[in-house]
């Protein structure tokens, strides 16, 4: 069974092709940072319209790659939100009319469902009930999945997503957009120890979480500090970056395994762009070796945005409820698992 999976929820245009529920056959991202770059985040009106004119190249490149034509596909899935109503509804319509022509049957599927087994699109595959930490511009939430198809939400973010934190982060340090790769790099080289940024834990046993007063706390570093920067003191945005990193990394590893623990689970998955952080992947490795957890992280290719991920959820989504077309369905601006 060939899936041809679409992702236009935010900023990147993606189209994946699925063989069964194993084979990448394409997997193919057109990226609109350098559009947004100069503004330090997302602006909807641009993303829409630049999703239009990457869309059917994609589908042509996608079906090129994977050495097949339209007729062969055989279920087509797209991200029906959260999102960006005027993005989703490119794929979403874009997606519609393939069906209709094609005589395809389409499932929409949540962006989340996607993030939550991107994990199953690499080599390793973790065995139901697991925990999974799903964190990327939007979500900052853990889940409890006990199937592809049931998934309960068990925390959220109150404020900011980490990822909307780094990049937030990035904005006001003046490095640039999209901020986590950036805030990342600098953190690299920098000191995790000379700043000791607030951790939100919440109240007891809260697996939600809160970064805006991180954020805060950054801001106010920052202009202390700011005189440093201007005697050529090199040392500032690394150690701040290093310091605010290791200050998200703390509270999404903790969490992760207090609900893991709190839960009776020995399995934890990661999902979302920000699980492509190195600090993150790496401590929450140690740290899961330490309590006896096994950990899934997705490869790189997976973390962020792509439609990859989009086709296996749908596939699983399609071959559970067997749903037919249903042109009236609309697409969503928030997640009903979240
Ligand atoms: O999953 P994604 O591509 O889009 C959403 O569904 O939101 O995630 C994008 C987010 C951005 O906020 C970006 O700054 C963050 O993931 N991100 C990272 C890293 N790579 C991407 N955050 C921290 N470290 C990274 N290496």
């Amino acid at each position: 069974m060939f899936t041809l999976g679409i992702e236009s929820s935010c900023d990147d245009t993606a189209v994946a092709v699925l063989r069964d529920d194993t084979a990448v056959l394409a997997n193919v991202v057109s990226s609109q940072d350098s559009i947004h770059e100069r503004f330090g985040g997302v602006v909807p009106e641009l993303a829409s319209r630049n999703h239009l004119l990457a869309i059917q190249p994609l589908i042509h490149s996608a079906l090129q790659q994977s050495a097949l034509h339209l007729e062969d596909i055989d279920l087509v899935a797209v991200t029906q939100g959260p999102g960006l109503i005027g993005s989703l509804l490119v794929g979403f319509s874009y997606a519609k009319a393939m069906s209709y022509v094609a005589k395809i049957p389409f499932v929409g599927v949540d962006h989340m469902a996607g993030h939550l087994f991107s994990v199953f699109l690499g080599e390793k595959h973790p065995s139901f009930p697991f925990i999974a930490l799903i964190v990327s511009g939007g979500t900052s939430s853990i889940y409890i999945c006990n199937s592809f198809t049931s998934f309960t939400l068990l925390g959220r973010t109150r404020d900011d997503a980490a990822g909307e934190a780094f990049d937030k982060v990035a904005k006001l340090l003046g490095l640039g957009y999209p901020g986590g790769p950036l805030v990342s790099q600098y953190a690299a080289r920098g000191d995790a120890n000379r700043f000791l940024f607030p951790r939100a834990w919440l109240e007891k046993d809260s697996y939600d979480f809160s970064f805006s007063g991180l954020k805060t706390a950054v801001l106010q570093t920052y202009k202390k500090h700011y005189p440093e920067l201007q005697k050529n003191e090199s040392q500032l945005i690394p150690d701040i970056c290093a310091s605010f990193q290791q200050a998200v990394v703390d509270v999404l590893i903790q969490k992760t395994i207090t609900a893991a623990r709190n839960n009776s689970i020995t399995t934890v998955v990661l999902g979302g762009g920000v699980s492509a952080n190195s600090e993150l992947r790496t401590k929450m490795t140690e740290q899961c070796a330490i309590h006896g957890i096994s950990l899934f992280l997705p490869d790189l290719a997976y973390c962020t945005d792509n439609a990859a991920m989009i086709a296996l959820a749908g596939y699983h989504k399609y071959k559970k409820i067997n749903i037919a077309n249903d042109f009236d369905t609309d697409v969503f601006s928030r997640s009903i698992y979240n």
